[in-house]
């Protein structure tokens, strides 16, 4: 027997998850190894969200509400936008599969800009996208160049924004010039997982948009909400574009304590500001630490910084593994003088610039 994958499988370069901290534990015989490699909040999750699903946990032998009605009530109340111009996804990666599903044929166009986030090439190519690759400019997306690329076959332009890995983003007036009369078939699927970490008075707030265009705005709870083992994220658009996005969805594809830990969430305030307060306060330490070993790093508005160490990065991001620190070895994204590290906590952000020290000095 022969298997025989759709033809667009064969020439998916898979994505390279970190790897869980016990493992690394267990094949180093490290007894205290820190994550710094995924984004994820390291103030934990939101104890609010903790004591929801504690109460909620008797009541998994049930189906989650598969259309999401009381999470959908909560954010549509807090967006202050109607809740039929939600889709819910699990984690906000689910949303760019949905989206390619629902409108990109194989073969048509969608447009990537490089190095960003890697799930939407990945996604892309799984799908039989065409993918036109656009790169960036001085760590940021170009966007006059990725207009440049739209076409009338053009179904999806996908903007990471602020970007992983780079941190940065596009400002007010670079997203407004862009979606100036670009095609109307053409969809913009604008991803802001890392919004709430971002302070900069000129960064666009993606649902100011969604009115005069053709727009996708994705966010998620893994991030600043501490929620990324529930994988929950969210889509805003208009209600036609969820419409077809909708049908494509399987029907419970949010788990129920997902659904409840995110609700929970939303509402602890307190969490969220200490989150953003430890991210901003972690930045600054490693940032002067950074200049003062004289290592280059990209400015960043998100909790994770890009920093180039030259081609012996990667062999950095191995040894400092070795003495627990997981960090983001940029390898799979094409960069080998850089390595990625998530701000961590006070202790951890020390422990990093410790041992880099050892190694780089
Ligand atoms: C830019 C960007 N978008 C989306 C995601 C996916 O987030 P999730 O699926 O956890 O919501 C990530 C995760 O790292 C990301 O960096």
């Amino acid at each position: 027997m022969s298997i025989i994958p759709r033809k667009a499988v064969l020439n998916v370069k898979p994505y390279l998850p970190g790897k869980p901290i016990e493992e690394v534990k267990r094949e180093l015989g490290l007894q205290d190894v820190i994550k710094m490699a995924s984004n994820e909040n390291p103030l934990g999750p939101s104890p609010k969200a903790m004591d929801a699903i504690k109460k909620y946990v008797g009541s998994i032998n049930r189906y989650p509400e598969g259309g999401c009605f009381y999470l959908r009530g909560a954010v549509a109340k807090r967006l202050k936008i109607k809740p039929e111009q939600l889709i819910f996804g699990n984690g906000s990666d689910e949303l760019i599969g949905l989206t390619l599903k629902a409108f990109v044929n194989e073969g048509d166009e969608v447009i990537v800009a490089k190095p960003t986030f890697l799930m939407y090439e990945v996604a892309s190519t799984a799908h039989g996208a065409k993918i036109k690759v656009v790169p960036m400019r001085y760590f940021k997306y170009d966007l006059r160049a990725m207009k440049d690329e739209v076409n009338k076959n053009t179904r999806v332009v996908f903007i990471a924004n602020p970007d992983n890995p780079n941190g940065t983003y596009v400002a007010r007036h670079e997203l407004e010039n862009f979606l100036k009369g670009l095609p109307e078939e053409t969809i913009v699927f604008l991803d802001e997982a890392y919004c709430d970490f971002v302070e900069e008075q000129d960064y666009p707030n993606g649902l100011e948009y969604l009115r005069e265009n053709n727009l996708i705005v994705t966010r998620t709870f893994s991030k600043a909400y501490g929620l990324a083992g529930l994988r929950v994220g969210y889509g805003v658009s208009n209600p036609e574009i969820i419409k077809y996005m909708e049908a494509v969805r399987d029907p419970f594809n949010v788990n129920s304590l997902g659904q409840i830990g995110a609700i929970a969430a939303l509402k602890d305030k307190d969490f969220l500001s200490k989150s953003k307060k430890a991210v901003r306060e972690g930045k600054k330490f490693l940032y002067s630490e950074l200049k003062a070993m004289g290592a280059r790093y990209v400015p960043s508005v998100t909790n994770f910084i890009l920093i180039e160490l030259g081609p012996k990065s990667g062999e950095i991001a191995e040894r400092l593994l070795k003495k627990g620190v997981i960090v983001r070895n940029m390898k799979s994204w094409g960069m080998e003088n850089f390595m990625r590290v998530t701000v961590g906590k006070e202790a951890e952000n020390k422990r990093f610039i410790r041992e880099l020290k050892k190694i780089i000095l």
